[in-house]
């Protein structure tokens, strides 16, 4: 069961009672794509340079990349910007249509979920200057399409490490140094010893994350120190 359920401050998001957990923080979904993603991804000054490859992992409704393109538009109204999206339930991507978060771009999302039905494996969707494709599928999997040093920022965001210890693994993290510029920023929730860990062992550095809250601080990985 995918349940409806407010978190504290005060935006919507689903807790999926089979996994045992909610698909953001219950301290405030649109407050963790903001500070937890968009920001430490430094996604308003990628802007500034016209141009923005985002990779969203996990990417379920779309907060996360969807708050992005409203932090980058509001810099950069002229801003191109690609997000691809890896997600593996069309179930909570459909879900978008039943939420109402204070991020505009959302409404991008709930148009390509329409225009869709969720049945093909890739979806492109194009408006003015934003790209979204999204790519259903496990995303240990779909990532092996991506190609090498092309995105500026990824936002990582599977279940826990506790409840997903799979998506949290050295291969995996591999996969995700090799699609990000030596630029780019990887941002995650989590800050696990564990996570941190298998970062390195992928060649990425990681650092400490915004703090929000009371909270731990998430993580940050960069292939430069
Ligand atoms: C914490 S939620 C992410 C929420 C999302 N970022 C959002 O803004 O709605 C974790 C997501 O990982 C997805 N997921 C779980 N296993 C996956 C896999 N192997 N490949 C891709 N997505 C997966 C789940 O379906 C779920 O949507």
């Amino acid at each position: 069961m995918i349940k409806k359920i407010l978190t504290a401050d005060n935006t919507e998001t689903f807790l999926n009672e089979e996994v045992g957990e909610s698909y953001h923080s219950q301290t405030g979904a649109v407050e963790e794509a903001l500070k937890k993603y968009a920001i430490p991804c430094k996604i308003k000054e990628l802007a500034k340079t016209g141009n923005i490859k985002i990779l969203d992992v996990c990417s379920g409704l779309g907060y996360n990349s969807a708050m992005a393109i409203d932090v980058a538009l509001e810099e950069n109204l002229n801003c191109e910007i690609e997000v691809v999206a890896l997600e593996f339930d069309p179930v909570i991507v459909k879900k978008v249509l039943e939420v109402n978060p204070p991020i505009k771009s959302i409404e991008l999302y709930k148009e390509m979920v329409k225009d869709n039905d969720l049945k093909s494996r890739k979806i492109n969707f194009n408006k003015n200057n934003i790209k979204i494709n999204l790519i259903i599928g496990d995303a240990r999997e779909t990532c092996k399409e991506l190609p090498d040093n092309y995105f500026d920022a990824i936002f990582f965001d599977p279940f826990s490490p506790k409840t997903s210890p799979e998506m949290w693994q050295v291969p995996f993290f591999s996969e995700m140094s090799r699609v990000m510029k030596n630029s780019a920023i990887l941002a995650t929730f989590s800050c696990a010893r564990i996570v941190r860990e298998n970062i390195s062992k992928a060649g990425l550095f990681y650092d400490d994350g915004p703090i929000i809250g009371r909270r731990g601080p998430g993580t940050v990985a960069t292939k430069w120190v």
